[in-house]
This record gives structure tokens, C-alpha cells and sequence, in this order.
């Protein structure tokens, strides 16, 4: 329970700042990864996730840069998820789709049963432009067989003004034949690059809800699925519409989640700069019961919620810290 009485049921956990993707809002074209020695080690990373989920979590979302791509991955999971049924009830994550189609049956298996899949676009030279090294029918063909191992797939789209705003009936069409639920997100301002394109590109979902409820009647939903998004359902198609609007519609108070980065920083908030180092206590003993005092005293400090805005004087809260580094 953080100081607003806010339950923290839900770990965000990034296992690798790297990924093969560069998406222009996400990272710089030429990042300068961590040495490997600053990364948990997957057996550090299994006991921290087993400390939270002792401590009381209930949801674990793996997360990156692209966890996909960090060695040994799949084992990892593997261990984590004798937590389901257990404490533990949902073990999912939140990747590119690239590497989808090698590992889609064995997260089935594993016990894994939505994956959340970034997707701005089903233009491939926009996709191109947007991911800088991406290649859609990869990322189509990871869908795909997500879908065949029966997982079910959440479509997050970054809504971006001029660039995909075009794409929004087709990328709206293509779920619903395809059933995949479609999020869309707000823009943030994070990392250090140019400032300008973020608020030019900036797209507030009011006016996209606006432009749906053009063509469809909107139904707004009151369930949430310990996300931030809130969700409508578009009556013609029967489709399920989310929206993370983390700048026209702050959702913070009803916050239940942390994050903890691949060097073992946690977290409170997305959008502040506090953070507890966690690797120290992991390593310095085998034994938990600091690391877990040490997780309770930062939950102790979450903060009430982001400062970002555009509305002000241009960007208000911009971080400087890669969306890659905490996540997402
Ligand atoms: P489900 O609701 O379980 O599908 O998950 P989710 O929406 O929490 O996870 P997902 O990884 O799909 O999150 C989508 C994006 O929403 C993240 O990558 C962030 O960009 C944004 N987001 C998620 N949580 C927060 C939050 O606490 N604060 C802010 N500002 N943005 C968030
Ligand atoms: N603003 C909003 N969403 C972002 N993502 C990455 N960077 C940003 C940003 N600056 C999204 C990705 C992915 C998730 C992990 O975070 O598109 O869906
Ligand atoms: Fe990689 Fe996701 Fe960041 Fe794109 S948004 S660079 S896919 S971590």
C-alpha cells in the first residue's frame, strides 16, 4: 500500500535496455547500452520478481527494450511462472513482436496468455521511418503465430500527429477482423531528443476519441484490466477501444503499479526521477530481508504522479530518461 492507499498490485519488470528496434519516440538512433555487468542477472531478477510477489503483486509484465531479446529469456520465464496460481496471478509482457513467431508456443506453454505487441502502423515504409530498423511482415508474422499458439494479442499504437492519424480506421479495421484489442497511447515526453517533434507529433486522444465517434457509437466500458487505459466498445463492430492518456487524462490516482529497470532501479513512477537501487541489497546477501524493507520504504514514497504536460509553456516534466530504460 503506497501512501495514497493505493494497493501495488503490479510489477513492471525491464530485463534488457537493448532491442533491435529504434523507434524514434523510444530511443536514439545510436544508443550507448549498459555493460552487461550493471544487469541483474536472471537468477537476481527471478528472486527480486519472488520478493514482490511475496510482498503482495499479483500481476508481473516483463518488459524491456525488447525482452525478447536478452539471452536465456525463455528459462527465466520458465522459473517465474511456477508463481501462477500461487500469489502470482498473471505473468505477461509487452514486446515488438519481432522475435514473436520462435517463441510464441513456448510462452504459451509456459503459461502466458496475453502479449501486448507495439504496432503504429500497417504501412511498411512507415513502420520503417517510425522503428528505424524494423520490418512489419517480421512483426505481422509474430502476430500470427502468437495468435495460433492461442495467445491473445493487445495491439498498442502510439498516436502520433502526421504520422499515423491517417491509419486510424485501417488500423481499427484490422484488429477487429483480426481480434485483437487496439490501444491507443498518448505520446510522451521522454528522452533527450528533439523536443519540438514530440509536442508537433503530439495528438491528444480526446481528438481521436472525436474522430471515432464520427463513424461509430462509442460505449465507454467500466472494466479495467489493472492498466491505464480506459476502454470503449465500439457498437457496430463489437470491438474493445483503449486509451492511455497519460496527458489529457491523468490516470494516476488509481496507480497500482511499479517498475523496476534492468540494473535493479525501482521505480515508483514512470514520469519522476526517485528511484531505489535494489541490485545493492540482492547482492550484498542471500538473504531477502533487506531487499524486501528496502522495497517496502521506496512503495512508502510513491508519489502522488507525473509531472508531464504539454498544455503550458511547451513541455512541462520532460524526462530525460529513455522510455527503454524503465520500460513503458
Ligand atoms: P494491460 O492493461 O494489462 O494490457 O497493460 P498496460 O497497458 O499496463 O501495459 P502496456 O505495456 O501495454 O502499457 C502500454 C503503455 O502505456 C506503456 O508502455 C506506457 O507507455 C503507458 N503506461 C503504462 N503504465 C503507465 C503509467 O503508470 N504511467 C504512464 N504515464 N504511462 C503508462
Ligand atoms: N510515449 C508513449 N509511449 C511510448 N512507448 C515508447 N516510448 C513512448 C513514448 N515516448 C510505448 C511503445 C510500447 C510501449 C512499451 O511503450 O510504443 O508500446
Ligand atoms: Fe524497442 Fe519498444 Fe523502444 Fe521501439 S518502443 S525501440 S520496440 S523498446
Amino acid at each position: 500500500m503506497d501512501p495514497f492507499a493505493r494497493p501495488i498490485t503490479y510489477l513492471r519488470v525491464s530485463v534488457t535496455d537493448r532491442c533491435d528496434f529504434r523507434c524514434v519516440y523510444c530511443m536514439a538512433e545510436h544508443m550507448q547500452f549498459l555493460p552487461k555487468a550493471d544487469l541483474l542477472t536472471l537468477e537476481e531478477l527471478d528472486r527480486l520478481c519472488t520478493a514482490f510477489v511475496g510482498l503482495g503483486v499479483h500481476k508481473l509484465r516483463i518488459t524491456g527494450g525488447e525482452p525478447l531479446v536478452r539471452r536465456g529469456i525463455m528459462g527465466f520465464l520458465r522459473q517465474v511462472s511456477r508463481h501462477l496460481g500461487d500469489g502470482l496471478d498473471e505473468l505477461t509482457l509487452t514486446t515488438n513482436g519481432s522475435q514473436l513467431a520462435r517463441h510464441a508456443a513456448e510462452l504459451a506453454d509456459i503459461g502466458v496468455r496475453r502479449v501486448n505487441v507495439s504496432l503504429d502502423t500497417l504501412d511498411a515504409d512507415r513502420f520503417a521511418a517510425i522503428t528505424r530498423w524494423g520490418r512489419l511482415p517480421q512483426v505481422l508474422e509474430g502476430i500470427r503465430a502468437a495468435n495460433a499458439a492461442g495467445l491473445r494479442v493487445k495491439i498498442n499504437t502510439v498516436a502520433l500527429k502526421g504520422v499515423n492519424d491517417a491509419e486510424l480506421f485501417d488500423l481499427v479495421r484490422w484488429c477487429g477482423d483480426e481480434g485483437h484489442d487496439l490501444t491507443f497511447i498518448e505520446v510522451m515526453p521522454m528522452g533527450d531528443l528533439g523536443e519540438e517533434d514530440r509536442l508537433d507529433q503530439y495528438w491528444p486522444l480526446s481528438d481521436l476519441r472525436a474522430r471515432l465517434a464520427e463513424r461509430f457509437t462509442l460505449i465507454d466500458l467500466a472494466e479495467r484490466t489493472g492498466g491505464p487505459a480506459r476502454y470503449v466498445r465500439l457498437s457496430e463492430t463489437g470491438q474493445k477501444i483503449g486509451f492511455i492518456t497519460p496527458l489529457t487524462h491523468n490516470f494516476c490516482e488509481s496507480c497500482n503499479r511499479v517498475r523496476v529497470t534492468c540494473t535493479g532501479e525501482l521505480f515508483m513512477c514512470l514520469g519522476q526521477e526517485d528511484n531505489a537501487d535494489l541490485r545493492a541489497p540482492l547482492r550484498a546477501s542471500p538473504d531477502d530481508t533487506v531487499l524486501r524493507q528496502t522495497i517496502r520504504d521506496a512503495i512508502a514514497r510513491k508519489p502522488k504522479g507525473h509531472d508531464f504536460d504539454y498544455s503550458r509553456q511547451g513541455i512541462v516534466g520532460q524526462m530525460t530518461r529513455h522510455m527503454s530504460h524503465t520500460g513503458g
